[in-house]
């Protein structure tokens, strides 16, 4: 695309203020899950208080704030936004209480604590992400639904995203290779799914609430495809570069679990480069926008710089 060649430079600086941004995608996201949720008192309630710990154990909120940017690139409301980025958040936090699993990546923390299964057992763990899952389809039904997409639209977004030719696709394709040296059109393979599919739903989805065009539809799964791809690449050199304490889970683990990651395969340095050519293509994706889509600017270069 010629349009690439003129990608904002990874560095450019920006007056957007994110922290504010991402203050109230937080408060917004926060609110609605609370909300949306069976209270964990609710009956089961060892149940409900599984799915509450991981869901409100502090993660960063990106899938949420990234519908959220998506929807203010389109003109949309953030409020509109709100169930869709609530049943992203739902469907990324049941796959981190999977990953952790003794079965998958078998993880002790997880969002500065102990992971779930640590805390309430494998039973209910596996039971609080089949719950979070199907959560996620509930909640989405509180969207309003738009002229140019229904809840049909949004439900396929959700499904095909989640799904197994998808995320769980990724999960499998992960599993499968580690202790194995893939090529690098594999390992690609195993961040589309397990990762960007999410990532790029989300952006989607944002879209979709504020009745995007086909054409911002179009720019939106660009970038956040792109972006997806680097979120992951980011993941895995924070693996072998930050302390647990800063990510909130054990550092190190992929080596040990010899994961199949960009660092293992080419290498620290050019996987950083990896990372900044893929958030080029997201800036450059951003286009059309023209200028209107600053908090998405803003988000893409805070994932590419962030150190947890
Ligand atoms: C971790 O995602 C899992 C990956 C897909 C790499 P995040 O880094 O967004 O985790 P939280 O939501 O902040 O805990
Ligand atoms: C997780 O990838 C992807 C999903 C949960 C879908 P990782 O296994 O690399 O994530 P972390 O490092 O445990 O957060
Ligand atoms: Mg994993
Ligand atoms: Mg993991
Ligand atoms: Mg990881």
């Amino acid at each position: 695309m010629a349009s690439r060649n003129q990608a904002k430079p990874v560095s450019a600086p920006s007056s957007f203020d994110l922290g504010a941004f991402l203050d109230s995608c937080t408060t917004l996201v926060n609110r609605g899950l609370d909300r949306f949720l069976p209270k964990a008192s609710c009956k089961p309630a060892v149940l409900h208080q599984s799915m509450r710990y991981s869901l409100f154990a502090g993660g960063k909120r990106m899938r949420p704030a990234l519908c959220f940017a998506a929807a203010q690139a389109c003109g949309g409301q953030m409020e509109e936004a709100v169930p869709l980025a609530c049943a992203v958040e739902c469907i990324h936090t049941y796959s981190l209480i999977h990953d952790d699993l003794p079965a998958m990546d078998n993880d002790d923390f997880r969002r500065g604590k102990p992971t779930n299964h640590k805390v309430f057992g494998e039973a209910m763990a596996i039971l609080a992400g089949d719950a979070l899952l199907a959560q996620a389809f509930e909640i989405a039904t509180h969207a309003r639904g738009w002229p140019r997409y229904s809840h049909k639209d949004i439900t396929y977004e959700l499904a095909k995203a989640a799904g197994s030719l998808q995320l769980v696709a990724g999960q499998a394709a992960d599993l499968e290779a580690e202790g194995k040296r893939i090529a690098p059109a594999q390992l690609r393979y195993i961040h589309e799914r397990k990762t960007s599919a999410l990532l790029c739903c989300s952006v989607r989805l944002g879209g979709m609430s504020a009745n995007c065009t086909p054409a911002q539809l179009a720019a939106l799964t660009d970038f956040g495809y792109h972006v997806g791809l680097a979120f992951q690449v980011i993941d895995d050199i924070l693996d072998v570069t930050q302390s647990s304490e800063k990510l909130g889970k054990t550092a190190g683990k992929d080596i040990t679990a010899q994961k199949a990651t960009y660092p293992s395969i080419v290498g620290l340095e050019k996987s950083r480069q990896i990372a900044q050519r893929l958030t080029q293509r997201a800036f450059a994706a951003l286009k059309p926008f023209q200028g209107k889509a600053e908090a998405l600017e803003a988000l893409a270069e805070y994932l590419l710089k962030r150190d947890r």
